[in-house]
């Protein structure tokens, strides 16, 4: 991390820590920051919300390797997480993260080369009876088909004005 970098994150977590007077209940949103800015949270970023909370940075590692949405190794601007649990099974979730591996060109648990892609499986969102679920982000999408996972990549492909070829990279 470049020290121009680390003094950004700094502030900014110094700043969300404030707002909770460096209580650990503000641990939460300033990791919550770090994964949403940074697309990952890294051993420096650990040290540096650690140090500000004044907390040893086990404690946020443990909190860190606890909640699936908070990730230590980089991931996509974009996080695709498919449901795997048995009602989404039974839609066939498999057609649609087939299609989502082909579309994209990467397998589950990897990032597009532009890092505009993650994909990964979760466990159920809550919308067993509108499967198969995912989420893209915070937006929940419901009843994808094969044929719509085109489209819903496409959305956010245009709103970065970016483009992905069907292996992944930048056109
Ligand atoms: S089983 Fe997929 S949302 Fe519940």
């Amino acid at each position: 991390m470049l020290a121009s970098e680390k003094d950004q994150l700094r502030h900014e977590v110094t700043t969300i820590a404030k707002r909770y007077e460096f209580h650990r209940s503000g641990l939460m949103p300033a990791l919550q920051h770090v994964q949403r800015a940074y697309h990952h949270i890294s051993p420096e970023a650990m040290q540096e919300v650690a140090d500000i909370f004044q907390i040893h940075p086990a404690e946020v590692h443990g909190v860190v390797s606890f909640y699936s949405f908070l990730s230590t190794g980089r991931k996509g601007r974009f996080i695709i997480r498919l449901c795997q649990t048995i009602s989404c099974e039974m839609a066939d979730k498999k057609a649609v993260a087939v299609q989502l591996e082909n579309d994209l060109g990467i397998k589950f648990g990897e990032t597009t080369p532009d890092g505009m892609f993650t994909l990964e499986y979760t466990n159920c969102l809550g919308m067993c009876d509108q499967g198969p679920a995912m989420l893209v982000n915070d937006e929940v999408y419901t009843k994808v088909t094969p044929e719509a996972v085109a489209d819903i990549i496409e959305t956010y492909v245009k709103k970065f004005g970016a483009h992905v070829t069907h292996e992944g990279g930048e056109k």
